[in-house]
């Protein structure tokens, strides 16, 4: 099967028990500085699973673009992919595991035709805090699934939250037990294999989370008020087990630009695996850089030069599958990097042998693969076990560092997020009163010490301007404006003007926040001081965030400039500037 067939089936099926579909999420979260990538479906859904209520009602469908960023190093094998589409159907408090299971059942079976017997599943084993899950292994043996090929295991295999088992969820996280669906290709033949083992037999293709816990301050486990379903299954896995072909690089997605490839098995999977991931990074308004996201879309180019000297046509073959719109753009950023990539090999050559080897990795940003073949080129003697251990520290410092980017659940909706996030709302207002009414959100990013937003225009404010966009901001501040959010369909929302974020695609019902008293439809727009498609948290009166100082104004691109802004509540003190920068995640 293709694999635009299987995403279409989905989706139609799932809309035809009710389910609304929405579009895929950005792949770089708005508005979220605890996680760099959308890595699931349900991320940009948690509030929901939280149970605020969502415009769009209580069953929801869709395919998000989402990249694990924890998966690079498994790239080469038949399964592991960094950047995949999660097909996912939400249920917030609505139906429950009796509807649930059956219905994956009957998509993986009737419509896309997998055989039952080489269906496997597994369910909760329980732990100290939540039962055994008898009730989902009693439904998979009234679809006639022999005890055989139903397994139970524990938190490590069939829990799911953003940050694993129980005892790794911060407070507010939500998380729950899961049931898993296995395809089996019947090889390799062991000793002792089942579904999780690694051996490549078995391919997770689909994934039941019973979302109905959240991890509370003093460590213990309590049930949700609603017990929700997110379901999760890979686009690329499901169409692999379609074709009874365990190599997901061996579906359609993947035909064109493996042509343009020779490499080995192994090399090839990390080119087409790494060129899509960058391509969808780039596409999400990356670029390039030492930190955070851009450190990462770095990581993927260079590494897949280091095995392909056709990443750019690989590229371009990926641009036209996906018919990206802005293809000559993704290709140009491409392409530079690859050229300073070139630079970066030149001078790290006459470095070899002057440096420590991990040096060349960690500071000139070298791949570990390249710099082994640089020693050998050169005769020298290359220490690879030292070189090991020094990466495997380095790969564990990364991890915590980017457990520590990702807090999850209410983390990103600290006090101080939250009167950042309505102050934004504020600043994009302000900037248009003041400066240009044509002035647009470009991008933005909000930590709990300061907001960063980008919009386009074409020169340096002045110095003027910034003072008066303060004061107006402050102004409304000590006005102390009601913030409230009114669910509309987004015809509505655009016709009253709201803001939207950029490089989003909106769904036909929208949440929108007005500061100042909201208007309905049609009604004057100079009711309101600001009017944004948004989906929250904010504060519920502006008064609450304190006084706002603008820190930096400067470019972020041709035609795109950027401001970093703080608030402070003593009137006296000034946001730190310190925390300009963000850290950077692995
Ligand atoms: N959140 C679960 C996962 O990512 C199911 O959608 O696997």
């Amino acid at each position: 099967m293709k694999s635009s067939d299987v995403r279409r089936k989905y989706i139609e099926f799932f809309k035809a028990r009710g389910h609304v579909e929405i579009p895929s999420a950005p792949l770089v979260p708005e508005n979220d500085s605890t996680t760099l990538f959308t890595s699931s479906g349900m991320q940009p859904l948690v509030p929901y699973l939280l149970g605020e209520s969502h415009p769009l009602g209580k069953r929801l469908v869709n395919s998000q673009k989402s990249f694990r960023a924890g998966d690079i190093e498994e790239v080469g094998d038949n399964r592991h992919t960094t950047f995949f589409e999660m097909l996912g159907n939400w249920s917030f408090g609505d139906y429950f595991k009796k509807e649930q299971l059956p219905w994956i059942w009957e998509f993986l079976t009737k419509e896309l035709h997998l055989p039952k017997e080489k269906l496997y599943v597994s369910v909760f084993e329980g732990n100290k805090d939540v039962p055994k899950d008898e009730e989902s292994a009693g439904i998979w043996k009234k679809l006639g699934i022999p005890d055989s090929r139903l397994f139970y295991y524990g938190v490590d295999k069939n829990w799911w939250s953003r940050s694993g088992e129980p005892d790794k969820m911060p407070a507010g996280e939500p998380g729950g037990p899961d049931s898993e669906v296995f395809f089996d290709f019947e090889k390799p033949i062991h000793d002792g294999c089942h579904p999780n083992c690694n051996c490549g037999r078995f391919l997770e293709i689909a994934n039941s989370v019973f979302m109905q816990y959240q991890k509370q301050k003093d460590g213990s486990i309590v049930e949700l008020p609603n017990k929700n379903v997110d379901f999760g299954g890979g686009l690329e896995r499901l169409t692999a087990a379609t074709n009874n072909d365990p190599d997901v690089f061996n579906i359609d997605i993947f035909f064109g630009a493996k042509k343009l490839l020779k490499e080995d098995k192994k090399n090839v999977r990390v080119v087409l695996d790494h060129v899509r991931a960058a391509m969808f990074i780039i596409d999400a308004g990356v670029l390039p850089s030492n930190k955070t996201q851009g450190y990462i879309l770095r990581r993927l180019i260079r590494r897949a030069a280091v095995h392909s000297k056709a990443t750019l046509q690989v590229l371009n073959e990926f641009i036209q599958f996906y018919g990206l719109p802005s293809s000559e753009q993704i290709s140009k950023i491409f392409s530079d990097e690859l050229t300073r990539f070139d630079a970066v090999l030149e001078k790290g050559m006459k470095m070899v042998g002057n440096v420590p080897p991990f040096d060349l990795f960690q500071t000139y940003g070298f791949p570990p693969e390249i710099i082994q073949e640089l020693f050998k080129q050169k005769g020298l003697n290359f220490d690879k076990y030292d070189f090991e251990e020094k990466f495997k520290t380095h790969q564990n410092l990364s991890r915590t560092a980017a457990a520590g980017m990702f807090k999850g659940g209410l983390a990103d909706q600290s006090e101080q997020t939250v009167k950042l996030h309505t102050t934004h709302h504020l600043l994009l207002a302000s900037l248009q009163k003041i400066v240009d009414p044509s002035i647009k959100q470009r991008g933005s990013n909000i930590t709990a010490e300061r907001l960063r937003m980008d919009f386009n225009f074409e020169r340096k404010l002045t110095p003027e301007e910034i003072k008066k966009i303060e004061t107006l901001v402050n102004e409304k501040i000590k006005e102390n404006l009601k913030v409230s959010r009114v669910e509309m369909t987004r015809e509505e929302a655009e016709k009253i003007g709201a803001q939207m974020e950029f490089g989003h695609k909106y769904p036909d019902r929208v949440s929108v926040y007005f500061v100042g008293p909201a208007s309905p439809a049609g009604g004057p727009k100079e009711e309101y001081f600001s009017a944004e498609f948004c989906g929250g948290p904010h504060v519920s009166f502006t008064g609450a965030i304190g006084r706002f100082t603008i820190m930096k104004e400067e470019s972020a691109g041709a035609g795109i400039r950027r401001i970093y802004a703080g608030i402070s509540t003593d009137e006296t003190s000034k946001p730190n500037p310190e925390s300009l920068s963000t850290k950077t995640g692995d």
